[in-house]
């Protein structure tokens, strides 16, 4: 049954509803995926996810907020939900950026959000632990970003189906995803690049969601009928020794590879692949270039 936003706790988060509801069925694709985000994972390593989303956030952020400064509809959006909020730094970090607006988080893992609650108890942000899919108010938001979520959605259908009821008919969706093809380090970090290779193998031969994003058509296949995709941009963070913030970047490396460990997708030789990452941090002349990709939604009828 669906869970009313209005009955929660945060009840006020109904302070940005808007009425035209606009309902949408899909009929459910279940592809095999791969993911480590079932809520038990996240759950049980909520710490290496926490780390590893604050320094996503504490890197990449300047240059995402660029694109969104400049999207259209951006400077007009009053309420803006983060679906896979997290542990709540990015929204945090949008909130403060662009305080005008008002900020709802929803995610699935309870740690998450409890950390969320606890590190950003302030009045513009409500956080959920909720899956979108059992909300029922409509039309309530003018703007979703999914940050580092639709590569792991399990049933992006049904997910984008419910999406489009949460939000306003003439608002949009913001998909960032890592384009980790489009990435490049300087000296080039081989070990690291043969795992990403690697990992990316298994997710297409598994026809995950992962594997879907990397396309124009995977794209439309994950998000049905209900939206068009807008606009394709590319968001490049890149960090070079002079002046890095050589902790973050390796919080970030080091992030990634404790998920692809604990995922236990891949057997490697996890310890000479830290190995060249700190030796990697240590040399000289390093450079690192992190790509991301920017979608933006907008309803298809609109
Ligand atoms: C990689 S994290 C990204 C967190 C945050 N967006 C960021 O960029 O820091 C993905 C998050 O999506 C959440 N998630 C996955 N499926 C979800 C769903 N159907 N509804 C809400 N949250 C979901 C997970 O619990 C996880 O916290």
């Amino acid at each position: 049954m669906a869970t009313s936003i209005a009955s929660s706790p945060d009840a006020h988060a109904l302070s940005v509803v808007k009425s035209g509801a606009d309902i949408h069925d899909h009929s459910s694709l279940v592809p095999q995926t791969i993911s480590v985000m079932s809520n038990s994972f996240v759950d049980h390593r909520s710490t290496i996810w926490n780390d590893l989303l604050s320094s996503q956030v504490a890197l990449f952020a300047e240059a995402e907020f660029q694109h969104l400064e400049n999207l259209p509809g951006w400077k007009e959006a009053h309420s803006v939900a983060d679906i896979g909020c997290g542990n709540g730094d990015y929204i945090a970090h949008v909130a403060n950026t662009f305080p005008e607006k008002s900020y709802v988080g929803f995610d699935t893992s309870d740690k998450l959000v409890s950390i969320a609650r606890q590190k950003f108890d302030q009045d513009d942000i409500i956080f959920h632990c909720m899956d979108i899919q059992d909300a029922s108010p409509h039309s309530l938001f003018d703007c979703a970003i999914l940050r580092f979520v639709v590569q792991h959605l399990q049933n992006p259908l049904d997910f984008f189906g419910s999406l489009r009821k949460l939000i306003h008919p003439n608002g949009f969706v913001v998909i960032i995803e890592p384009n980790l093809e489009a990435s490049s380090s300087t000296p080039e970090l081989k070990n690291f690049n043969a795992l990403i290779k690697a990992y990316e193998a298994l997710a297409k031969n598994l026809g995950s969601t992962r594997a879907k994003l990397k396309d124009h058509n995977g794209l439309h296949q994950l998000i049905g009928n209900s939206w068009q995709i807008s606009n394709v941009e590319q968001i490049h963070s890149t960090h070079c020794r002079e002046g890095w913030n050589k902790t973050g970047v390796a919080q970030i490396l080091n992030g990634w590879v404790n998920i692809i460990e604990a995922s236990q997708y891949l057997a490697w030789d996890y310890s000479s692949l830290r190995m060249e990452i700190e030796d990697w941090l240590n040399s000289s002349g390093q450079q690192i270039d992190i790509a991301l990709n920017a979608t933006t939604l907008r309803a298809a009828n609109h």
